[in-house]
This record gives C-alpha cells, sequence and structure tokens, in this order.
C-alpha cells in the first residue's frame, strides 16, 4: 500500500452519471484483480474522507502506473472527483484489499464473472487474468439500462463470451444477469468458478444460483469505507464459517469473499 500524489491524465463523462477517470501514479504498483484505491482531489479540505475506487485497468510504463477507475456521480466524494482535470493532482492510497484468486478457475477450467452496475470496473482485470490463462470464460454484464452499461468495448475485445442484459431491455437481453446466468447454467453440464461484483441483491442471487449447480462464488463486497486500511473497523461483515461466527473488515479481509460465509 502507497500513499501517494496522483496526477489526472484524462477524464471522460458517459452515460447516465459516470465518470472514467485515469490517473498516473508516479511509482510502479502491482495491481491485483478486484483491488481498490482510496481517492479525493488533493487541494479540496471537503470531503475530508478519501472514496474506495476498484481499478478498473493498470499498466505500467517507465516508473508510472496508469490507472483507471469508472464511478457513479453519487454525493460530495463522486462530485469532486467528476469535476478534476487533466494535471489535476489526486490524493491515492493503495493497492488494497484482497483480490480475487484466479487458482479455483484454473483448477476448473472455467469461470463466470456476473457483474452488474458499478461492480462492473472491478471484474476487468480478473477477465483479463483469465483470457490470459486460455480458461474458458463467460461473462454477464448488467445495468439497468444501455446508458448504464460500463465497459462493454473492453470485455467485448476479450476471447471470452459476453452477455449483456439490462432492466429495460434498452441493451442485450431483457431482464436480470442473474436469469441469464441461471438459463446459461441450465445448459451447462461441466463445472466453473463464480466470480461477482455488483448490488448486493444480485451477488446474493448469483451465490443461490451457483450453489444450486454446486458451484463455489467468490464476491467482492461493498461497505461504506472511512480509512480502507483496517483501522476504523468502521467497513465490518459478518461471516460464518463452519465452527464460527466472526466480524470481517470488507478493507483488509475483503474486498473478495467466499459467497457461501457471507451473511447477506
Ligand atoms: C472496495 C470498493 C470498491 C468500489 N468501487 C467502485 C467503483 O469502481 N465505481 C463506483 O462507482 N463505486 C465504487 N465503490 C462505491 C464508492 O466508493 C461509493 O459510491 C462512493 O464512496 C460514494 O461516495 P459519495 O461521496 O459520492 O457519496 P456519499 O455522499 O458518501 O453517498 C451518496 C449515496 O451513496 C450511498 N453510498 C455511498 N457509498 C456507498 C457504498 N460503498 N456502497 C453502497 N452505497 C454507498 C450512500 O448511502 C448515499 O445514499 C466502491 C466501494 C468499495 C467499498
Ligand atoms: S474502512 Fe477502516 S477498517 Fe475498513
Amino acid at each position: 500500500m502507497k500513499e501517494l500524489t496522483a496526477i489526472v491524465q484524462e477524464i471522460h463523462h458517459f452515460g447516465s452519471g459516470y465518470c472514467q477517470l485515469k490517473l498516473a501514479v508516479p511509482t510502479l504498483l502491482n495491481i491485483e484483480a478486484g483491488q481498490f484505491a482510496m481517492l479525493k482531489p488533493a487541494t479540496l479540505f471537503e470531503p475530508l474522507l478519501r472514496r474506495a475506487m476498484a481499478f478498473y485497468q493498470a499498466k505500467t510504463i517507465n516508473n508510472t502506473t496508469l490507472v483507471d477507475f469508472i464511478f457513479h456521480i453519487l454525493g460530495r466524494g463522486t462530485q469532486a472527483l467528476a469535476q478534476l482535470k487533466p494535471g489535476d493532482q489526486v490524493e491515492f492510497l493503495g493497492p488494497l484489499g484482497k483480490s480475487f484468486s484466479s487458482i479455483p478457475a484454473k483448477e476448473l477450467g472455467g469461470a463466470l464473472i456476473v457483474a452488474g452496475g458499478v461492480g462492473t470496473p472491478a471484474v476487468l482485470i480478473l477477465a483479463q487474468e483469465l483470457c490470459s490463462y486460455k480458461i474458458e470464460t463467460h461473462i454477464f454484464l448488467g445495468a439497468r439500462s444501455s446508458d448504464d452499461l460500463i465497459g462493454v468495448a473492453d470485455f467485448s475485445a476479450l476471447p471470452a463470451k459476453l452477455t449483456i442484459t439490462t432492466d429495460d431491455g434498452s441493451a442485450g437481453e431483457q431482464g436480470f444477469v442473474t436469469q441469464s446466468l441461471e438459463k446459461f447454467l441450465q445448459k451447462q453440464q461441466r463445472n466453473f468458478a463464480v466470480y461477482t461484483c455488483g448490488p448486493e441483491i444480485m451477488m446474493k442471487r448469483t451465490s443461490e444460483i451457483a450453489a444450486n449447480f454446486g458451484l463455489k462464488t467468490y464476491a467482492s463486497l461493498e461497505a461504506r469505507m472511512a480509512c480502507g486500511f483496517g483501522v476504523c473497523v468502521g467497513c465490518v461483515i459478518e461471516v460464518q464459517t463452519l465452527n464460527n461466527s466472526s466480524y470481517q473488515r470488507v478493507c483488509v479481509e475483503g474486498p473478495v469473499f467466499d459467497s457461501s460465509e457471507v451473511v447477506w
């Protein structure tokens, strides 16, 4: 984890209130799939706290790491980030959190990625990694409407099967992404590792459907975060293992959890 000042390279607004932010971080970072950073415009006092954002893309050039984030503009934190301009400074803390592991997918030779809304940015690096290992990968992307879809061009560029769903049918199949997942699994004879990130209800339903087919799901959870590195204990969730129930910090023990252990 490094606390650094990053510089805005590019910022684009798109869809219904979304923003893609590219930062140059002046060091080499090893960013793994599903990890996140805490961000805040460097020159502003308000809002006080940095906001958690999943890495969407990352690449290193010389001694710099270029990182992309995609976020929905909601409240004060994301509004402040959305007003950044190229050349502005950003407080950057990262990479943070436990990553998605590709090992279960490697063992089974197949992966299903189910993502929705602003959970979508958290799975592009995972999808790229799985495809680089030539693991059979099926990606299910869901959004409310075509204006809320994220990263379709980047996911389409991968050697993976992509299924898009929108609640209103304005792009792809009409319905919830979990319905497409269930239909797909009904026709399959083989096993997959399932990875998910998105609204809690979508991740819970994904986990239930996968479990009905005997599959394990790894879910990247969201929580309100103040520090992002384990100190404030503001982001805890309840986790239930075979013998024991405990509270774990989404920012350190997560954000990726074995979904069968999450008390939804
Ligand atoms: C590990 C992690 C990765 C994330 N990655 C992304 C990402 O890639 N793209 C993205 O758009 N967002 C992402 N988020 C969510 C993002 O951090 C919040 O949307 C952001 O902090 C909201 O800040 P704000 O100041 O704009 O809104 P606030 O003024 O703080 O809140 C505005 C509204 O959003 C709700 N809200 C705020 N934070 C969250 C949250 N974490 N979960 C659910 N509801 C929330 C509030 O209850 C309120 O209704 C991520 C969160 C976590 C924990
Ligand atoms: S955000 Fe502070 S402990 Fe997780």
